[in-house]
């Protein structure tokens, strides 16, 4: 069997044509969606992140402001721009650049993003209510495996997925999102024994574990539906997934490119996400709402 590509850029261009309506009707009320973000230390892969994201933002018509850090910079000055940021309402989203130096407390500092504007769904609150079957706004990454999912008609509910990886980015929010679309879900890691007694019974393979080529076409069930988050550099430069591609299309049904797959999904949902807060920041109170 050779599987069908899902193609997230392709599905990303759809979204844009209706992230640009959206950000039209906003301007028809006076609100241009802004994003702030916060990118500390000369990590070369955040700035490329942050560049793609700021990019993206462009494109659609979202506003957006880098704020950087050097490596050495004090806490409470990242905590103080938070802040600032949380108070000014040209800005309706804030992404804080992950990973950080290892002196900072992360934790801390994505708590400080208010929860309304934590467009990363990193935030306690934002999480919390995920776990709670009621999300507000969900970690990007997840959210645009899921939006693939939907676009591209693959049943979730009632099937058998695994999740590879563990993090709070992407394994655990992934897991509890396909946990809500009624899928049965295992989720393993890096150092789970005898990966493939999990991955050969799975409809679903969600690899995020960040090691390149962890997952083989031997470990798949034929016809799999495999979703590759990984983007792993190459001692030679090249970028790879988690997926062993060679192998894997030729058991799976579906299967993600890396790039050109998840990759452009996440920043799409970043921007869904901004927008989607813009909207808020201007919709009736609830209780409003729920009188009427
Ligand atoms: N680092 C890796 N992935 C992400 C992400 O989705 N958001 C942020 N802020 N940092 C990241």
């Amino acid at each position: 069997m050779t599987a069908t590509l899902i193609d997230g850029a392709a599905i990303a261009r759809e979204l844009y044509a209706d992230f640009k309506q959206r950000v039209k009707a906003l301007a028809s009320r006076g609100v241009r969606p802004g994003l702030a973000a916060i990118l500390i230390g000369d990590n070369p892969v955040s700035e490329v992140y942050v560049r793609t994201k700021t990019r993206a933002c462009a494109e659609v018509g979202v506003h957006s402001v880098e704020h950087r850090f050097g490596a050495d910079c004090l806490e409470h000055e990242v905590i103080e721009l938070i802040e600032s940021l949380n108070a000014n309402p040209v800005i309706h989203g804030i992404l804080v650049q992950l990973p950080l130096p290892p002196r900072l407390d992360t934790g801390r500092i994505l708590q400080t993003v208010d929860a309304r504007k934590d467009v990363d769904g990193f935030n306690w609150n934002n999480l919390g209510a995920l776990v709670a079957g009621h999300p507000r706004f969900s970690p990007c990454t997840p959210l645009g495996v899921v939006t693939m999912l939907d676009r591209e008609k693959i049943a979730v509910e009632g099937s058998n997925a695994v999740v590879i990886g563990r993090s709070v980015i992407v394994g655990k929010p992934m897991a509890l999102m396909l946990i809500a679309r009624g899928a049965t879900v295992t989720v393993c890691n890096s150092k789970t024994r005898e990966l493939q007694e999990y991955t050969s019974r799975a409809d679903i393979v969600v690899a995020a574990a960040g090691k390149p080529g962890l997952v083989k076409g031997s470990m798949l069930k034929p016809g799999a539906v495999v979703i590759d988050v990984g983007i792993n550099r190459l001692p030679n430069g090249k970028l790879a997934g988690d997926v062993d591609f060679a192998s894997a299309s030729r058991v799976a049904s579906r299967i993600t490119p890396v790039p050109g797959g998840v990759g452009r999904m996440t920043v799409a949902m970043l921007i869904a996400n901004t927008i989607t807060a813009a909207e808020r920041s201007i919709a009736k109170p609830y209780a409003a709402r729920a009188s009427r």
